[in-house]
C-alpha cells in the first residue's frame, strides 16, 4: 500500500502548522532571547520596541498567570528566562505584532543590560564542578575488576561524539486560539500533544479538560519536538489567552537552530580487555553527556546510552558510568536513537582501535562477540530471538565482504590519490520508551452509518508513514478496504494521556491498540450478520464483503454496518493497549525494559580522496529485521532516511560553538547536511527472513530509529582509508569525520 499522504505531499496539499487559514485578527509572535551564554539580567527596556509600527505587546515571565516551569522530567526549565540566563538563545520573552516582520524589527530595538557570568560548554569540566542534571547512573555486569589479568589485550582510550541539529524541514511553531469560558485550542508541530497539554495546564494555570491540542502532521520531528516543541506552543497559549486573540509563531529557521536544543555531544572514556580468541571480556566506559542548559530528556537519554553501550555484542563483564552534565547550550533533547547511538559509537571506537593494536580487521572481532539467546545484556534482560548472527551471517555472505575486502586491498595497492575503506557496522535496539510507564496508548474507532470508518490514535505523523500503516492494521482487522478508512489529526479531546511518538514504538502501541478497538467492534458486529444470514458459521470480512467458508456472501460491509446501527449496536469504540512483560528496577538497574529488539548489519563502502580530503560512500548493503513487515516501501525509506540521518552525524554535519556559548553553525550555510551528492551511490537493502516479534504490530518490527546507526560505520570506513594513506599515524577518536579532519589526518606526523 502507498503511503495515504504520498499524493498530497507531491501535489503541496498536505496541511502543515503554517497552512492552517489564519484567522481575522491573527497576532504573530517572534521570541527575543540573550546573546549571552551566561549572564543575570540587570535591566530590560521595551520602550523602543512597544513603539515600533505594528506591535502589540511584549509578554514576558511576568505575563505568566502560574508556573513559569516546563521542565517534562525535572523541573528545572522556565518558559522564559527570568532574572538569569543559562545559554545563548535562552528566550526572555515574545514580541506580539501584526506580522513578523515587524516583530523582528522590533527585536532588534529591545534593550536589555546583562552581567556576565562564567560560560561552561564542556562536559568534562561540568562535572569537575559537579553541575549535574542528576546523579549519575552505572550499569554493572559481571565483575571487571576480577577479569582483566585474564584479557590478553588490553585497551585504553578516549571518545568524542558531537551532537546533531535535527532540521526538520518544518521549524517549530504552534498557533493558539481562545476559545469560550477559558478554553484554549492549539495547533502544534509536536511529536507529544498531551506533553504540551500538560505544559500549558502547568502555565496558564487551566485544568487539562480546558486545553485542546490538535496535531495534523509534522513536516518531520526526529525527536526534536518530543519535547521542544512545546515551549513554543505554551507561548503561542501564552499569548492567546493574555491578549484573547488568536496568535501564531512560527520560528525563523536561524532562531530555531539557535534556541532549541540538538542531539547530545558526548565524551567518553573506555577500556576493553580481549582474550586472544578476540571474546571481549571485560568493559568499561564513562560517559559524559553535554545536557545544556536543563534537563529536557537527558536524564532518559543517558539511560539508553547505559541500554546500548555494547551494541550487539555479549560481554561477560561490564561497568558502565554515565554523568548528565549541566552546560551553558541549549538543553540537548531526543534524537533518533536518543542515546543509543552515542553509546555504541564509543564500543565500535574501542573495538576498531583494540583490533588495530591486535592487527586484526574490527569485524573479526564484532563477529566473534554477536549476542546470541540466552546471553544477557547488562541491564538484565535476557536475550531471545537473536537475529545477530542471521543478519551477520546473511550480510557478510549476500554482500560477498571477503570479496569487498580483498577488492579495497588490491584498489590501495594500486592507488595513491584515491583510498577506500570498509567498515561492518551491526545493530541492535531494544524498542519499547526505556521509562516503562510510557508504553501505552489508546485508539478511538467510529464507523459511520455509510461504512465508513474514522480513526484517531496519540500517534503523531511525521512523515514516517505511521497513519498509513495504522490505515493497514484496521483495513486488515476489519477486512474492508483502507481506502474507506481515514485517519484524523492527533488530539487531546479525542485521544488523551498519550505518550509522545517516540521510542519507534508509535506503530506497535497505536497499532495494537487500534487493533483491539477494531477487533470488538467486529465482535459486536459478525453476530449481526450471523443473524442476517441465518448462519452460526464463523464469518470473515474480506474487502468489505461479508465471507463463509472463504466464499464472499450478499452481505456488504455496509449493509452490516447499517444493520447493526439500527439494533442499535454501539459503532465507536474506543480501545487501551499497554506492553506486556517489561519492567525495570532503577535500584538495581535490572530488568526486561524492552518489548524486543531489532537487529541488522550493514557493509559501507568509502573511497576518501586524500589530495582533497573528501569522501563519497560508494556503497552500503544493509540486511535487516523488519519481522514480517506491514509495509516494505515505508520501511525502506525508514531505513534509507535513517542510514543517511546517520552517515550525515557522523561526517558532514558538524555543531560548533564558541567558548561564549555562541552558535557558530546557525544556518545552511554552516551547518552541512547530506544532499543528493553525498548520499551512498548504491544503498542496497535485504530484510532478513525472520517470523517477526508477538509484541510487535501484526510481527511488523520497529523501524524508525535503528537504521540510523548503520551510519555509525561510515565514521569507521572512513578511518580505514585514512588508514590505508597514512598508516602510522593514529587518529583521535571524534566524530564526525568531516573532510577538513580527515585531511588533517591524512597528512599528520603523529605516531600511531
Ligand atoms: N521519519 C520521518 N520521515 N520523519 C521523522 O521525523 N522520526 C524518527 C523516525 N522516523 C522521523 C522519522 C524518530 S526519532 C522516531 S522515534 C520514529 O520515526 C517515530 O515514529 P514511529 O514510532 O512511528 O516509528
Ligand atoms: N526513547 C525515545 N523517546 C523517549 C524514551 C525512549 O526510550 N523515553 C522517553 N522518551
Ligand atoms: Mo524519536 S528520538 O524517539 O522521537
Amino acid at each position: 500500500m502507498k503511503n495515504i499522504d504520498a499524493r498530497n505531499h507531491v501535489q503541496g496539499k498536505s496541511i502543515y502548522l503554517d497552512d492552517i487559514p489564519e484567522i481575522n485578527g491573527t497576532l504573530y509572535a517572534v521570541p527575543f532571547d540573550a546573546p549571552v551564554g551566561h549572564a543575570r539580567i540587570v535591566k530590560m527596556d521595551f520602550t523602543k520596541a512597544m513603539n515600533m509600527p505594528g506591535i502589540a505587546r511584549i509578554i514576558t515571565a511576568a505575563d505568566i498567570p502560574g508556573e513559569n516551569q516546563i521542565g517534562g522530567i525535572i523541573p528545572d526549565e522556565p518558559l522564559f528566562a527570568e532574572g538569569e540566563i543559562h545559554f545563548w538563545g535562552h528566550p526572555i520573552g515574545i514580541i506580539l505584532g501584526t506580522s513578523e516582520y515587524a516583530c523582528r524589527k522590533a527585536r532588534e530595538v529591545i534593550e536589555i543590560e546583562y552581567e556576565a557570568l562564567p560560560v561552561i560548554t564542556c562536559p568534562r569540566e561540568a562535572q569537575k564542578q559537579n553541575h549535574l542534571i542528576a546523579p549519575p547512573r552505572t550499569f554493572v555486569l559481571g565483575d571487571t575488576s576480577e577479569h582483566w589479568a585474564e584479557c590478553d589485550y588490553v585497551l585504553e582510550g578516549k571518545a568524542d561524539v558531537n551532537g546533531q541539529e535535527h532540521l526538520y524541514i518544518e521549524t517549530q511553531g504552534a498557533y493558539a486560539r481562545p476559545k469560550e469560558d477559558g478554553c484554549i485550542w492549539v495547533a502544534s508541530s509536536t511529536q507529544g500533544p498531551t506533553a504540551v497539554q500538560k505544559a500549558i495546564r502547568k502555565v496558564l494555570n487551566l485544568p487539562m479538560h480546558k486545553i485542546e491540542v490538535d496535531t495534523v502532521r509534522l513536516g518531520g520531528g526526529f525527536g526534536g519536538k518530543e519535547d521542544q516543541a512545546t515551549a513554543w506552543a505554551v507561548m503561542a497559549a501564552l499569548a492567546a489567552h493574555v491578549v484573547q486573540k488568536p496568535v501564531k509563531l512560527s520560528l525563523h529557521r536561524m532562531d530555531d537552530m539557535r534556541m532549541t536544543g540538538k542531539r547530545h555531544p558526548y565524551s567518553a572514556d573506555y577500556k576493553i580487555g580481549l582474550n586472544k580468541d578476540l571474546k571481549i571480556l571485560c568493559y568499561e566506559a564513562t560517559f559524559y553527556q553535554n545536557a545544556g542548559a536543563a534537563a529536557d530528556l537527558s536524564t532518559s537519554v543517558l539511560e539508553r546510552t547505559l541500554f546500548h553501550c555494547t551494541n550487539a555484542y555479549f560481554i561477560p563483564n561490564v561497568k558502565a558510568t554515565a554523568y548528565s552534565c549541566k552546560t551553558n547550550l541549549p538543553p540537548n533533547t531526543a534524537f533518533r536513537g536518543f542515546g543509543g547511538p552515542q553509546g555504541m559509537f564509543v564500543i565500535e571506537a574501542a573495538i576498531t582501535k583494540v583490533a588495530e593494536q591486535i592487527g586484526v580487521t574490527a569485524d573479526q572481532i564484532q563477529k566473534a562477540n554477536l549476542v546470541r539467546n540466552g546471553d544477557v545484556f547488562s541491564y538484565g534482560q535476557v536475550i531471545d530471538k537473536s537475529e545477530a548472527h542471521n543478519s551477520w551471517n546473511a550480510c557478510v555472505n549476500t554482500y560477498n565482504l571477503e570479496k569487498i575486502q580483498a577488492e579495497i586491498r588490491a584498489f590501495n595497492q594500486s592507488n595513491y590519490r584515491f583510498k577506500k575503506g570498509v567498515a561492518v557496522q551491526p545493530i541492535c535496539f531494544g524498542i519499547s520508551f526505556t521509562n516503562t510507564m510510557m508504553n501505552h496508548a489508546r485508539a478511538l474507532v467510529h464507523i459511520y452509518q455509510d461504512g465508513s470508518v474514522v480513526v484517531s490514535t496519540g500517534a503523531v505523523e511525521m512523515g514516517q508513514g505511521v497513519n498509513t500503516k495504522l490505515a493497514q492494521v484496521a483495513a486488515i482487522t476489519l477486512g474492508i478496504p483502507a481506502s474507506w478508512i481515514r485517519l484524523e489529526s492527533t488530539n487531546t479531546l479525542r485521544v488523551a494521556n498519550t505518550s509522545p511518538t517516540a521510542a519507534s514504538a508509535g506503530a506497535d502501541l497505536n497499532g495494537k491498540a487500534l487493533q483491539i478497538a477494531c477487533q470488538n467492534l467486529m465482535d459486536r458486529m459478525m453476530p449481526v450478520a450471523q443473524a442476517l444470514l441465518n448462519t452460526e458459521a464463523n464469518l470473515q470480512i474480506k474487502d468489505g464483503v461479508v465471507h463463509k467458508d472463504n466464499e464472499a456472501t450478499e452481505l456488504t460491509w455496509q449493509q452490516l454496518v447499517l444493520q447493526s446501527f439500527m439494533r442499535r449496536i454501539s459503532l465507536s469504540e474506543q480501545a487501551h493497549y499497554s506492553t506486556p512483560v517489561i519492567q525495570y528496577d532503577k535500584t538495581k538497574e535490572k530488568g526486561h525494559p524492552f518489548a524486543y529488539h531489532v537487529y541488522g548489519t550493514a557493509i559501507l563502502v568509502v573511497t576518501v580522496d586524500c589530495l582533497r580530503g573528501t569522501y563519497v560512500f560508494d556503497e552500503v548493503n544493509i540486511v535487516h529485521d523488519l519481522g514480517k513487515t506491514l509495509n516494505a516501501d515505508i520501511d525502506n525509506g525508514q531505513i534509507e532516511g535513517a542510514l543517511v540521518q546517520g552517515i550525515g552525524w557522523m561526517t558532514l554535519e558538524e555543531i560548533l560553538f564558541n567558548d561564549k556559548g555562541k552558535l557558530l553553525t546557525h544556518a545552511l550555510s554552516t551547518y552541512k547536511i547530506p544532499d543528493i551528492y553525498s548520499v551512498p551511490l548504491q544503498i542496497n537493502i535485504q530484510h532478513l527472513d525472520t517470523p517477526g516479534h508477538d509484541l510487535a504490530i501484526l510481527k511488523s518490527k520497529a523501524v524508525g530509529e535503528p537504521p540510523l546507526m548503520y551510519g555509525l560505520g561510515a565514521y569507521f570506513a572512513i578511518r580505514n582509508a585514512v588508514k590505508a594513506f597514512n598508516p602510522n599515524h593514529d587518529p583521535n577518536i571524534d566524530a564526525p569525520y568531516t573532510p577538513e579532519k580527515v585531511l588533517m589526518d591524512l597528512y599528520s606526523k603523529r605516531k600511531a
